[in-house]
């Protein structure tokens, strides 16, 4: 069976004294532990969560470049991560693709560099609201998959996160159908990688999950998890990791 998965992602949010009181928050709180746990603070924050978090809770970085050292002004290398204990990182957020300019073929090559390092990857796909209401949700979802599927071959480090554009920080959350329907797509697409990758891969939704609708999401058979934007800063991300309970 696949572990229910709950991320944090606090994109560019929190100063050292709102971090420190998230982590003593998920610190002193009573956690499912059926659920595995990863937050994600800004790079300049990833040691001290990592050096403050409780054991069991892993950290990710936001984002990760696909070349071992060098001359890359601001960016930050897979090995440098490791060093840190920073076993994750999130790749291919729509914030990144879009305002960053992030081609699915630059997603898919630091995924593949990352994984091949020993750093898992939260890797993230969606469609814009254009795009959905075009009907082309699940071909757009297909194409950023089959980029990744051209570099990648193995898919044990990879959690995928659909996260649909428009859900996200909107307070619109897909319907469960909506999201159920996106999920078991990306199952089906999974095959075509392998039966094992298929069942195994667990399968995240974002987009406005809160604590108010994460119970009902969490019990459609493909969705094995959650990637939290804004109620990973508040107390609220607590019942979202144990939504099953
Ligand atoms: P919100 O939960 O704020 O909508 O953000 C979702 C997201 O982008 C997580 O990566």
């Amino acid at each position: 069976a696949r572990q229910f998965f709950v991320g944090g992602n606090f994109k560019m949010n929190g100063s050292i004294s709102s971090i420190k009181e998230i982590v003593s928050n998920l610190n002193n709180a009573v956690l499912d532990a059926e659920v595995e746990v990863v937050v994600s603070p800004p790079a300049i924050y990833l040691q001290l969560v990592r050096e403050s978090i409780r054991s069991g809770i892993e950290v990710a970085a936001q984002n990760v470049y696909d070349k071992p050292n060098g001359a890359f002004t601001g960016e930050i290398s897979v090995s440098q991560l490791k060093d840190s204990n920073i076993n994750w990182a999130i790749l291919g957020h729509s914030e990144r693709r879009t305002i960053l300019k992030e081609s699915d073929q630059v997603v898919a090559s630091k995924t593949k560099y990352a994984t091949e390092n020993g750093v898992s990857v939260i890797w993230c796909c969606g469609e814009s609201l254009e795009e959905r209401e075009a009907g082309k949700t699940v071909e757009v979802v297909t194409k950023q998959l089959e980029a990744l599927k051209a570099q990648v071959s193995d898919w044990s480090k990879i959690v995928i996160a659909y996260e649909p554009i428009w859900a996200i920080g909107t307070g619109k959350v897909a319907t469960t159908e909506q999201a159920q329907e996106v999920h078991k797509a990306v199952r089906e697409w999974l095959k075509s990688v392998s039966d094992k990758v298929a069942e195994d891969t667990r399968i995240l939704y974002g987009g406005s999950v809160s604590e108010k609708n994460c119970g009902e999401l969490s019990k459609q058979p493909d969705i094995d998890g959650f990637l939290v934007g804004g109620a990973s800063l508040k107390p609220a991300f607590v019942d979202i990791i144990n939504c099953r309970k």
